[in-house]
This record gives C-alpha cells, structure tokens and sequence, in this order.
C-alpha cells in the first residue's frame, strides 16, 4: 500500500473503530462481535506501525495512553467552572423553587430538567475543529491541571465529535464527570489488595486518582466513565434550553444520562428525588444527590451567578452514607478461601436506611494503617452494594485506648495454626475447616451461583455446625425432618430450602462455574468460560494455553483456573456434585444461543410480579436474546414493570414498542 492509499484506508478504519467504539461504551448496543472489532482495529494499529508518521491524536489507537510526563501543567479553563448550592434538607427544594419564580416573575413558565448528581470528579473537555486539543481537571474553578493524556484513555471521552443530525460545533468545552462504576471499583479494589496496596474509600477517590496519574498508560487500565452534563463554551453551536444542550451532547457522541427529567413543579423534583433515593442502590455507579437546573438558558442570564454557584441550579443531596459509631470488638473472621479477615463489631448504627453492625477492616495492614482499636469511635461508610467499611479513627482526647489488635495464631474456627500469605493471613484446612466450609456453602447458593432461597450464612454455619453438611455435595441429600428440629426452622421453612435445593440441582453451566468459588473467577469470567467452552467436559479438558483463549482470561487467571481443576479434592468435589446430584444445562461453545429471540434486545425497567430481573434475563437470553441498559433506536421491546423509570419515557419517545408484565410472559411463552 502507498502513502496515499494508506491515508484514505486509515480515515475509514479511524470512523469505523471510532463508531463502533460509540455504540459499545456509550450506547451498550454493539453491532459488531468482538472478533470483528479486534480486526478492524489490528489493521488500523498495523497500518500506523508501517505509517507513523500519519498517526494521529484522535486515532482510537491513542487511548492506550504512553506519555509520562514529570508533572501537570495548569490551564486555564474556558469559562469558570463553578460549584453548586446545595443540601440535604428537602424543605430547600421549595425554597430553590420560590427564589426562581420570584426573580423570573410570577407569570413565568418555569421548567427545571433534574439529573443525577454524579459522585466522581469534574472534568473540562476541549474540542476544536471537533477535535479533542485539551482535558483538564476542575482545579480550583477558574483553572486546572492539564490531564489531556489520561482523558483519552477513557472509552466514553470522544476523541473526535460525532457529526450528524447536529453539526460540531468549531470549538467546544464540555463539563463532565469522570466515575467509575461500583463493580468495576470493588474488582479494582481486590487487586490492589491482592497486592497489599491500600485500597480506596470510594469510586470518587479510585476516579479521581486515577486522573491524576503522571503515567497515562496505568490511567488506560482503570475502569473509568465519564458523563457529560454541561456545555461551558461554545462558537457554533447555541441552544435555548439545557434539555437541547444535552441532547446536542449526546448526538456528539458523549455519554450522557439516560436518568434525567425534565419537570415544571417542586412537587415533582420532590417525588423524582424520592425515587432516586429509591433506585439509588440499583444505578450501577455512584451517585450523591439530584441536581435541579433551570432549562432556559434565557432565563438563566436574568438570574445570574455568585462568584461561587449559579443561582438557576441547586444540588439536593442524599442523606449521608457515612456515621460515626463505636468499635465494640475486631474478630477475625474466616471467609470460604480461608483468607482471615479481621472485622469491626460495631455499636448498632443506621446508614442511610440499613442498620449497620458489622465492617470490614479489610486485612492486618489495613487495622494498622488505620489503627482502630477495641473501643475507639470511628467514622464508617456504606456504598452502594458494598460491604460497609470503617473509614477512619475518630480521635478522642485524654482517651485510654485499648492495646493494638492483634491476629489469632489459630484459626479462631478450625484451630489450625494460620499462615502468613503477604498482606494475607490463611487457614490452610481447606473445606475441613466449618467457616471455609459454610462459607462455600452460602457461595454456592448465591445470586450469580445456584440462587436458592433461605440459604444465608445463618443457616450454612447451623447446617455446618450441627454435622448435616460435612461435605459441600451434602448438601444436596438434605431432607426435611433433618432440618426442622434446627433453630429457626419449622415444617414450611425446612421444605422450601430443600425445594429450593432440587430446583437449583437442575442449573446451567456459568452458575455453576461461578459457585464452585474457582480463584479470580467471577461471574462474567465464568460466563465467558461457559461461552467458550460449551461444556463443563471441555473446560475441564483445557490446559492453560487453551484458557487464554478465552476473552478476558489472562495468564494468571488461566493458571489459577488450571491449578483448580487439576487439584484432586477440587475434582473429587466436582465429580460428587455431578454423580446425580446436579445436572448441567449446557450450550453449544463460543457464540451465543440460538432461539426465539436471537437478535431481539431488550430493555428492563421497573419490578415484575412474577419474577426476578434476574430470572427475566435468564429467560430472555435462553431463548437467544440479549437484555441491554439502555433504549436506543436498536432495542427491540421495552420490558415495563411497577414503577418505571427514565427508560420507559425513553422508550415512548423513541417509539419502541413497550411490554408490560402479561405482554411479556405471553412473549416468553411463544418463543
Ligand atoms: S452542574 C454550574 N450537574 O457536583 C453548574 N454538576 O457540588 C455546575 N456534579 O463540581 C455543575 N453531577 O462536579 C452539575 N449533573 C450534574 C453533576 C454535577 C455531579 C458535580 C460537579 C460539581 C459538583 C458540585
């Protein structure tokens, strides 16, 4: 290939990689596998090694990030970056409400759009000529630390503004929000403990972090998203409201909020931050509040700003997650890997709605770094689904303190003598120690594993304890009567656990992989596997070099997965549990199923009756379908359940055809 035809090939692949790109991260919708991707972008990478003078900024191969710079240097933002008003009293939402009628005039029509108010950190994106010249942290509002480097490692960052129905603008800044997701961080936070690295308090900390990395290739491996919320200046391009602002985002390319609304009254900002108090757990990243916003932009001018907060907009924020208690005890605990964790017993706390007795303290050097002792008061936090954790030590003057904790030499369940694992300390027993045995047990039964009903770690420790499971496949010879004369338990209790138990012994391949509780295997790795492989069979058949065929399988993860199933108790228990105990449902390898629904995507929102979301996904992609976050103009059927959210206006505003509850099972019973 010569120059000249190199330069035409690289424009299409930069659009086509570009593209594609847009509709997995920001749109969740791909329409490419991800075989086909890989080729599109092996050839753009290839043809710039044999080019590189015709590599580009804006190339999607620029996002593995590279320059190492010795520090930040400090650029001035285009407009002021301000902050917002806020509180956490909700009488404030009326009072927001009066001062903008009152100095809009009492005639005026007002319309407030509401969004989420992302709990991440605030970042300045510059485009000129549609493409990105400059990323910069908030700073202090006026200016900041230039990060362009890092910014475009993150998939969500448009290097280039998408040009369509809304021309790009000739230059643009853009205020967004720079997060990462709650599961992505809890994966990030166990590797960095796994490495006796201090692991972060929250997203915001991991996120903000990790933009501020003098190395922006160890910024490309953290798992941050943006959102895009505000335009602080532009030269062609001038929108009357916000809500035309953000849809000028999103046809840019920027990922923008699927949650926000668009309303005219205080009662209504009320109900929908009612409901994102409700909904707050199940959004998958973080979020701190609701942010009301005037949407005339008109309007906004009349009201004006303090050199801090513009008056037009206000932050109702959430309760607190975080409360300050008293450390009653550290015990340490034995978890199903046998990894000692030392845990806070807390004076009984409520945290945002769930009372809080227990915390993590995560590992030895965690108790030291901290140093919480017996008795101290301390500062603890829950987020989101995450296990509450103690943040801090409050100190108290003129305090004796108790003396430092120190970690049993045995095992406080089995009396095993423990051994020192770097940060860790284990239990080598194995499933012959109880905890490490009820604490497989309760994984078994999880969720994302076997899913069966009643099986907390109450009763695992009650099963253990009493010498009904000495061994995991046990379990599943379980009767009735040798249930009910336990604690807790009568006739009705002791049959529905042993229901639930034959229900669950008829389960497909990914739940079962994930239950085993195989070293560094998740649920989606275990998905993957089961993609791959098809049948437990060839898993089992597969040597290391097979395994890191599998996407997002490493060499580490493959040897671990290897040194499982090759370890003789591991396939003892395997071949118990299978020897009439469990039957596997298992698919065909790599590709997906096929069925009714091969190609239909679907989108979830709101409860079902008669099911779980989990079971409505089970039952959709069993028949070969795919179940999405978000509507977009690809989704097949909008799935409505009780109490709705932004996706099903979403949905009547795109024109997808919506289900309800009786719509959907009658679906699920054609294909
Ligand atoms: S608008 C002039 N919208 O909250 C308007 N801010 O406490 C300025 N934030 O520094 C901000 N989500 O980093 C806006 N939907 C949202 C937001 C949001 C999060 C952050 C922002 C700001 C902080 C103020």
């Amino acid at each position: 290939m010569n120059r000249q035809q190199a330069v035409r090939r690289l424009a299409e692949l930069r659009v086509q990689v570009d593209h594609h790109n847009y509709l997995y991260h920001v749109c969740d919708a791909p329409e490419i596998s991800d075989v086909a991707y890989d080729a599109l972008f092996c050839e753009l990478r290839g043809l710039e090694e044999e080019f590189p003078a015709l590599v580009t900024p804006d190339s999607p191969t620029q996002r593995v990030g590279g320059e190492v710079l010795e520090g930040f240097e400090t650029v001035a933002h285009a407009a002021p970056m301000l902050s917002l008003d806020s509180s956490a009293d909700e009488a404030a939402i009326e009072r927001f409400d009066e001062r903008v009628r009152k100095a809009l005039g009492e005639t005026a029509e007002v319309a407030y759009v509401l969004e989420p108010k992302f709990d991440g950190a605030s970042l300045e994106l510059v485009y000129e000529g549609g493409v990105l010249v400059r990323a910069a942290t908030r700073g202090n509002g006026l200016e900041g630390e230039g990060i362009t480097a890092n910014a475009r490692t993150i998939s969500t960052v448009p290097l280039r503004l998408r040009t369509g129905v809304i021309p790009a603008p000739s230059f643009l800044s853009v205020r967004a929000e720079v997060i990462m997701e709650v599961g992505p961080f809890e994966a990030y936070n166990e590797r960095l403990m796994a490495e006796g690295r201090p692991p972060f308090a929250n997203p915001r900390n991991a996120a903000a972090g990790a933009l501020r990395q003098l190395d922006s290739r160890l910024t490309a491996r953290r798992p941050l998203d943006t959102f895009a919320y505000d335009i602080l200046a532009a030269e062609g391009f001038a929108g009357d409201t916000h809500w035309e602002v953000l849809d000028a985002l999103a046809a840019w390319g920027f990922r923008v909020s699927e949650l926000r609304r668009r309303v005219s009254t205080a009662a209504e900002i009320v109900a929908f931050f009612h409901q994102m108090t409700a909904e707050r757990d199940e959004i998958p990243f973080e979020i701190d509040g609701v942010v009301i916003k005037l949407d005339d932009l008109a309007a906004r001018e009349e009201i004006g700003t303090t050199s801090h907060h513009p008056r037009w907009a206000f932050a109702m924020k959430f309760q607190p997650r975080k409360e300050v208690t008293r450390l009653l005890e550290i015990v340490a605990s034995v978890g199903r890997t046998g990894v000692v964790t030392p845990v806070a017993i807390l004076r009984p706390v409520e945290i945002g709605g769930v009372t809080v007795s227990r915390a993590t303290l995560h590992n030895r050097a965690e108790v030291e770094r901290k140093d919480v002792r017996q008795g101290d008061k301390v500062r603890v936090q829950r987020a989101g689904d995450v296990i509450p954790q103690v943040v801090e030590r409050i100190p108290e003057k003129g305090k004796r303190r108790a003396r430092p904790f120190r970690m049993p030499k045995k095992c406080p369940s089995c009396s095993t003598p423990l051994v020192e694992r770097g940060p860790f300390t284990l239990c080598p027993n194995g499933l012959d120690c109880p905890a490490q045995l009820a604490g497989r047990i309760v994984h078994l039964g999880s969720r994302n594993a076997l899913d069966i009903e009643g099986l907390g770690e109450e009763t695992a420790k009650l099963l253990v304890e009493h010498g009904l499971v000495s061994r995991l496949p046990e379990l599943f010879d379980l009767l009735p009567e040798q249930l009910t004369p336990l604690e807790g338990f009568a006739e009705k209790s002791a049959d529905a656990l042993v229901a639930g138990l034959a229900r669950a012994a008829q389960t497909e391949l990914p739940r079962f992989l994930f239950g085993l509780g195989i070293p560094e295997v998740g649920a989606t790795v275990a998905r993957q596997l089961a993609r791959h492989f098809g049948t437990l069979a060839r898993l089992r058949a597969a040597d290391e070099e097979a395994l890191v065929e599998v996407e997002g399988v490493g060499s580490i993860m493959a040897a671990a997965i290897d040194g499982y199933l090759s370890e003789p108790h591991n396939v003892e228990l395997i071949d118990s549990l299978l020897d009439g105990r469990i039957a596997l449902i298992e698919g065909k390898p790599a590709g997906a199923v096929a069925g009714a629904f091969t190609g239909l995507r679907f989108v979830l929102t709101g409860a079902l009756e008669s099911m779980t979301r989990d079971e409505a996904k089970r039952e959709i992609e069993s028949r070969g379908g795919r179940v999405v976050t978000s509507v977009s103009g690809k989704t097949s059927y909008v799935v409505v359940g009780d109490k709705p959210g932004s996706k099903f206006d979403k949905a009547v505003e795109l024109g997808i055809e919506t289900l309800d509850e009786a719509g959907f099972i009658a679906l699920l019973a054609s294909g």
